[in-house]
């Protein structure tokens, strides 16, 4: 049902953690299935994510999207990291089953929370990038936590 790489990003999670004084922060559910995800930024004054941790609180899926998502971010400018959808992290991991679809949906948005916090403290705007909405699940069919 799940690829080597969802299985290895599910077992051996990337980037786990907090970041202290973070550039931004940002954090997104599920209301139906209930899973939170949080995720951190360190930003340098070039625009560079130069750190990103994160904390699941979800199933397998939602903590190897989250796991990826933070790897194809590290050391990406701020415009790149908006091209990380929740389809491109999918990809990276070799694919999701249809019922997973939406825990990859909530990495994207949670990075976008992130850089939406990063962009109201610093107060620039980041193209492109919308407001973020507190529960995810457009696009899903059925939450299953694991
Ligand atoms: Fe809801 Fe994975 S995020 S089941």
């Amino acid at each position: 049902m799940y690829t080597e790489k969802v299985l290895d990003h599910f077992n051996n999670p990337r980037n786990v953690g907090e970041i202290e004084n973070p550039s931004g922060v940002g954090t997104v559910g599920n209301a139906t299935c209930g899973d939170i995800m949080r995720i951190y930024l360190d930003i340098d004054e070039n625009g560079i994510i130069r750190d990103v941790k994160f904390k699941t609180f979800g199933c397998g899926a939602a903590v190897a999207t989250s796991s990826m998502a933070t790897e194809l971010v590290k050391g990406k400018t701020v415009q790149e990291a908006l091209e990380v959808t929740n389809v491109a992290v999918m990809e990276a991991l070799d694919g999701l089953p249809a019922v997973k679809v939406h825990c990859s949906l909530l990495a994207e948005e949670a990075i976008h929370a992130a850089l939406w916090d990063y962009a109201e403290k610093a107060g620039i705007v980041i193209e492109g990038l919308e407001k973020p909405k507190g529960d995810i699940h457009e696009g899903e069919t059925e939450c299953e936590s694991e």
